[in-house]
């Protein structure tokens, strides 16, 4: 009996000495990190919080910052920040000294509990092997025609008739538009990811075990990225306490399903579908590495889509001629088809210039993903003249260059489709002043297919019905985290429009 209440009373103040050294470890790092002692004007901004008084977002706040600075770069010392707007700057990383800008050890330290050493999550061998295979298979025409037959699939059978049900006139008309997109989006990615058919957007709307598991971890690993200081959170893990108990358990269950659904298909075989995880298991003997390898598809092609959709109906509802615009479009593309018809072909999607120029202009004012940072190699300056170190942190912001006067000009705070067409024609910008799916070497492998996706939906919800946003003139509050998310959702009236004012 005292021989176990002496390993007891022995056990706590070990681990009581042990925490206690490393909260104080913790700080001391944290201190020579942070650089506390700056006491430049941003600096002090930062920590004291007072740009709250002038922004509502952190994003906007450093849009302002890259604005007023000559070089389109700013640095935040007390984060080890270099933060830059300037398309040199982004083509220098992104592709001329491509190697000396990885995603680093940082990053995949974050994510590596969920993503493990998926594409999304490596650099080096293991990101060439994943991203030439991934091209090989994503690049393919079967693919693109099975993507394509997924997302007719979910907005013809699921998403109107959920429209139509909620703008029944006999309910409220009302709807959290956000959410409705992550549902879609969640659906179809793990349709296409796993030929696993979540059913999220159901008519009741039911809650999906692999989706909160799913929606559970990124949002608690997006908290781990937002921390100041990384020690707080490795800490909780190694005690397995608080938030990264919560976030190992959800991780679990998402590799549960994900095990079950790989054992699954090995049992059948590899031809007996014409998903992701199909067409890589040929190639991909480990089973873990092929989890890994599918979990990173549904992080990169679920929130973004999401948020890229609820964006453009945010825009639209404050801009009724685009509106008329697309209605135009769409009416002289399928030449009037009756409102049963399917969605517009793959072919007469891609002859859509003026919603493609929808999209992209939607995209230049609301990035789903509003910053990308990479972690420098070695030391190195950049194209203007901005020097950084071994370690640092280099971030390239497309939210803030979607709002820069000097590379869209005195209109670039407008919402205007025509900027991207000439001729009528559709015409895309340079990749390095617009990286909204990255650029360079690790461009986004998914970009066609979720503009595919994304003007399936415009061309379809767009001429039914009439989407009003409620307290639509209030500029959008995101939520730190991984993808641009709006703080609340998007609270919508949905009306559904009569057949003669559909044609
Ligand atoms: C509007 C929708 C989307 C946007 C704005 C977007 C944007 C991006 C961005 C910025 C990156 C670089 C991230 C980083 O390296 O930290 C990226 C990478 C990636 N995206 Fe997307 N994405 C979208 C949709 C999709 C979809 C639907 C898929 C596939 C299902 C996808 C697959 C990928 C993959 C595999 C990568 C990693 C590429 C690599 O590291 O080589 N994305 N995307």
């Amino acid at each position: 009996m005292a021989a176990a209440v002496w390993l007891q009373s022995y056990v706590s103040s070990f681990f009581f000495i042990f925490a206690a050294t490393f909260i104080a470890f913790s700080g001391l790092l944290l201190l020579v990190r942070w650089r506390p002692w700056c006491n430049c004007s941003v600096c002090r901004a930062y920590l004291s919080s007072t740009w709250t008084a002038e922004f509502d977002n952190l994003c906007d706040w450093y849009a302002h910052l890259l604005r007023q600075s000559p070089t389109g770069t700013v640095q935040i010392h007390v984060l080890g920040n270099t933060i830059t707007a300037n398309p040199d700057n982004v083509e220098y990383m992104l592709k001329t000294n491509f190697d000396n800008f990885p995603k680093g050890k940082p990053f995949s330290t974050i994510l590596g509990d969920l993503l493990g050493h998926g594409i999304f999550n490596v650099d080096g061998e293991a990101w060439r092997f994943q991203r030439k295979m991934a091209s090989l298979e994503l690049g393919s025409a079967s693919l693109r025609s099975y993507a394509f037959r997924i997302v007719s699939g979910e907005v013809h059978h699921r998403l109107l008739p959920l429209l139509a049900f909620v703008s029944d006139p006999s309910g409220d008309n009302t709807v959290e538009l956000q959410d409705v997109f992550r549902r879609f989006a969640f659906d179809t990615v793990c349709k296409i990811s796993f030929g696993l058919d979540p059913g999220c957007l159901e008519l009741s709307l039911p809650m999906s075990e692999f989706a909160m598991a799913f929606d559970r971890a990124s949002t608690l690993l997006a908290r781990r990225g937002a921390t100041i200081a990384p020690l707080v959170w490795k800490l909780k893990r190694f005690l397995n306490v608080g938030s990264e108990r919560e976030l190992r358990r959800s991780i679990r269950r998402v590799n549960v399903l994900a095990d079950e659904v790989i054992r699954q298909r090995r049992v059948l075989g590899s031809a007996s579908g014409h998903d992701l995880l199909s067409r890589f298991m040929s190639s991909v003997e480990d089973d873990r590495y092929l989890r890994d390898i599918v979990i990173s598809f549904l992080l990169a092609g679920r929130d973004t889509v999401a948020s890229s959709l609820t964006s453009v109906f945010f825009l639209l509802s404050q801009h009724p001629k685009v509106v008329a615009a697309i209605r135009d479009e769409v009416a002289a593309v399928t030449k009037g088809k009756d409102e049963n018809d399917e969605v517009p072909t793959y072919e007469q999607l891609k002859g859509m210039h003026y919603v493609t120029a929808v999209l992209h202009e939607s995209l230049r004012l609301y990035p789903p993903v509003q910053f990308d940072s990479k972690f420098c190699l070695e030391d190195d300056v950049l194209p203007d003249g901005t020097m950084v170190t071994k370690n640092a942190r280099v971030t390239y912001h497309p939210y803030a260059m979607g709002r820069m006067e000097r590379i869209w000009g005195s209109d670039c705070f407008d919402f205007k489709p025509e900027r991207w067409l000439r001729d009528g024609l559709f015409t895309p910008e340079g990749l390095f002043k617009y990286p909204v799916f990255q650029a360079g070497l690790r461009v986004c492998l998914g970009k066609e297919m979720a503009l595919m996706e994304m003007k399936a939906v415009i061309v379809s919800v767009v001429p039914r019905f009439d989407i009003e946003v409620i307290n639509g003139g209030r500029s959008p509050h995101f939520t730190p985290g991984l993808t641009a998310t709006i703080t609340g959702g998007l609270s919508v009236r949905v009306h559904r429009r009569t057949a003669t004012a559909c044609e």
